[in-house]
This record gives C-alpha cells, sequence and structure tokens, in this order.
C-alpha cells in the first residue's frame, strides 16, 4: 500500500478531547475538556423548539443566514464600535475551530510562516501543518505571560512571516492582552505587513478590571485583522458548533470559499435560534462575567485552600496548577493517574507549549458549583493517591 498523507502523520489527535475519553473511563470529574456542565439561556433553547416545528431545515446560505449575520454585526458594533458589513465581511461557520482554519487556508500558501505564542491552543499547531505554514513560536513568560517585543520583532520580520495569531483571551493561560500590548502588535504588523488571525472566543469571558479591546479596533489593523470568533463559550451552546470569521471583503470572499467546500454551512435551525443571543441586551453579559468571577474563585480559593499552586486567569475560563511537588517527569502520566486514581480530568500543559514544560497541567471551570466542590472535595486527598 502505498504511505498515507504526510500532513496526518506530524500532528496527533487532540490530547484535550482524548482526555475527555480518559476521564470518561474513569469516571473523573472531567475539567479537561472545555465545555459547560450548565444549560445555554433559556430564551435560546425555547426558541429552538420552536423552530423544530416551524423550520428552516434545509441549508441556509452557504456564509451564514442574513438575520443571523445582521444581528451579528449588530453586536459588534455595539461591543467594539466596528462597522461590520454583514453583507460582504462575515462568513458564519461551524466554530470557531473551522473559522480559524478557514482563515488560515484563505491567507497562507504552503510554505508561508505563521508566529504563534506560545502556551497555545493545541488546534493552532494542526491549523499550521494541514495550511502548509510554518510555525514561528514566541513565549509568552510566566507569571504574567508577557512577551519580549524584540522577540516578537525577530519572529515577525523573518522572511516568509504572512500572519501572526492571537488568542486574546488566551488559552491555556488566561492573559488578556492588554490595548498598549495590541498597540505593539499592531505597529509590528503594519511594519511588517502581515495580517492577525485572531481567536476571540471568549471576548465576553473576561475578569475585571481587565477588559477586551478587539484588535480589529486597533488603529491600522481593520484592514489587516482576521477575527475569528464563535457562540460556543459566549451562550454556552459548544455542540452547536457555531462560529464566524469578520475579516475585510477580499478576505472573507476567500473565506467563503473554503468554507462552502469543507463543509456546505453552518446549521440552519440552530442558526435561527441563536439570533436570539446575539440579540441579548448588555445585562446577560455582565451576568454571564459575574457568574463566571464565581466560578473562578469558588475553583481558585479551593485549590490554593488544599495548598496546590494555580495561575489566576485575567480572561477564559481555566487555570494552570503546578504539579512539581508530585515528581512525575511526564505531565500525560501524571494526567492519567490523576483521572484514574483521583477521580478528576485534567489536561497536560506540555501539549499548549512550545518550550520544555512539564509542571503544569490544565484545569478549566466552567462547571456548576457542585461539580467544583466534587473536584476539589477529591483533589484533597491527592497527596495520599499520588
Ligand atoms: C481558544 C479556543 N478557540 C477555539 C475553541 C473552539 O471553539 P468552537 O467551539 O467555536 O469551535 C476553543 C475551545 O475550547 C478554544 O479554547
Amino acid at each position: 500500500m502505498k504511505p498515507l498523507s504526510k500532513r496526518t502523520t506530524y500532528f496527533t489527535d487532540s490530547v484535550i478531547r482524548r482526555m475527555t475519553r480518559i476521564s470518561d473511563k474513569y469516571g473523573a470529574v472531567n475539567l479537561s475538556q472545555g465545555f459547560p456542565d450548565f444549560d445555554p439561556p433559556g430564551e435560546i433553547t425555547e426558541r429552538l423548539r420552536d423552530i423544530a416545528l416551524e423550520g428552516p431545515h434545509q441549508y441556509a446560505l452557504t456564509w451564514g443566514a442574513k438575520n443571523f449575520r445582521d444581528a451579528l454585526a449588530a453586536k459588534m458594533k455595539h461591543f467594539s464600535g466596528l462597522d461590520i458589513d454583514p453583507e460582504r465581511e462575515i462568513a458564519v461557520t461551524c466554530g470557531s475551530t473551522e473559522a480559524m482554519m478557514a482563515a488560515m487556508m484563505s491567507v497562507v500558501d504552503p510554505g508561508d510562516k505563521v508566529v504563534i505564542f506560545s502556551p497555545f491552543y493545541e488546534n493552532y499547531g494542526a491549523d499550521a501543518v494541514l495550511s502548509g505554514a510554518e510555525p514561528i513560536y514566541v513565549a509568552l513568560k510566566p507569571p504574567l505571560f508577557n512577551f519580549d517585543l524584540e522577540e516578537l520583532e525577530r519572529a515577525v520580520s523573518r522572511e516568509g512571516v504572512k500572519a501572526l495569531i492571537l488568542c486574546n483571551p488566551s488559552n491555556p493561560c488566561g492573559k488578556v492582552f492588554s490595548e498598549e500590548e495590541l498597540r505593539e502588535i499592531a505597529y509590528l504588523a503594519v511594519k511588517y505587513d502581515i495580517y492577525v488571525i485572531t481567536d476571540e472566543v471568549y471576548e465576553h469571558i473576561v475578569y475585571k478590571p481587565f477588559r477586551h479591546t478587539y484588535m480589529a479596533a486597533v488603529e491600522g489593523m481593520r484592514e489587516r485583522t482576521v477575527m475569528c470568533s464563535s457562540l460556543s463559550k459566549t451562550y454556552s451552546i459548544t455542540g452547536w458548533r457555531l462560529g464566524y470569521v469578520i475579516a475585510p471583503f477580499d478576505v472573507t470572499e476567500r473565506v467563503k470559499k473554503v468554507h462552502d467546500f469543507l463543509t456546505v454551512g453552518a446549521a440552519a435551525p440552530l442558526m435561527e435560534a441563536a439570533v436570539v443571543g446575539l440579540k441579548m441586551s448588555d445585562g446577560y453579559y455582565e451576568e454571564l462575567q459575574s457568574h463566571y468571577t464565581h466560578m473562578r474563585d469558588l475553583f481558585v480559593n479551593g485549590l490554593s485552600d488544599i495548598g496546590l499552586k494555580c495561575t489566576v486567569p485575567q480572561g477564559a475560563y481555566y487555570v494552570l496548577m503546578d504539579i512539581s511537588e508530585f515528581g512525575y517527569e511526564d505531565d500525560n502520566r501524571f494526567c492519567v493517574d490523576l483521572a484514574e486514581k483521583v477521580g478528576v480530568g485534567a489536561v497536560p500543559g506540555s501539549s499548549f507549549f512550545r518550550e520544555n514544560v512539564n509542571h503544569l497541567i490544565r484545569f478549566h471551570f466552567a462547571k456548576k458549583d457542585e461539580t467544583l466542590i466534587e473536584a476539589l472535595n477529591r483533589l484533597e486527598y491527592i497527596r495520599h493517591k499520588l
């Protein structure tokens, strides 16, 4: 038999999703893959119930239903001040996952380079391989996960760099890039004529006093930002697979073509129901923020009471916990033991870092109080079991 494609040998299956399967196998409280165990807003699910009878049930326009794109453009205007043309500058995709892949396929050619901050969301490695791009990593340095501007400039100025990938707020480190940092990145993007492909799925999960700034709203960046985001986290509907790309017309045209042949379109009935979410008032987002602040405090304080050290995120819903005291050389082995012997699922930190980091694991805390309390109760015995 002839060998299968090279591109599919260069990355593994998702470690995050693998850890969900391992957690399920051992009946662990699954704090690995980031999805809530509480319900989406009732307004959205009630609308979905009606739509089950009323439709639509057939293909929507491939780049997204008009009322969805209109509502999204209005929401973006409200939160970012940007005027987005819903006819020309939005492509609705199956989650931010497809949005990022379509954005990469539209911007880079095989052999181009893309700059990625490390730690990074693991999909970007596979996105780079599948689109043929060569990643160049720039470290975000703990404890605040700041970057060194000179190091960033050295990376961005390399021959063949086409784009920088920016996850803001960041999974896994919880960094929210400040306006000043975004302006520094923007300065380099303009100077070296590169695109910035953003992943802003946690745009509404930011803890006070931190604030989310949209890269596209930074001066000079509207024409070179390819924004990817999604409804997964904002409305607790990760299974609906609704995301989007917002970009200038010439980029969106390319994204639409890639999207058309990858998936044809996002699910029509789900798009229709989600319009209710896109039209929610400010109160919804304030409530979301205070709910997440509550979950973060419950979990971070709980770990600290047990004497476990972790990062305190500025945004998104993850903590990185230091496991040095347990003496494991392999954080993958640690996470399997944690699921099996302690009964809590986590993701090995090494799957997010380019650098040789194996003393961190990632938990997420988008869970009901009782789930987080159960996980903390189990973690209380970690030192007896590992
Ligand atoms: C940074 C980041 N981007 C994208 C995704 C996936 O988003 P979606 O469900 O919209 O595909 C996740 C999910 O955990 C994420 O953390």
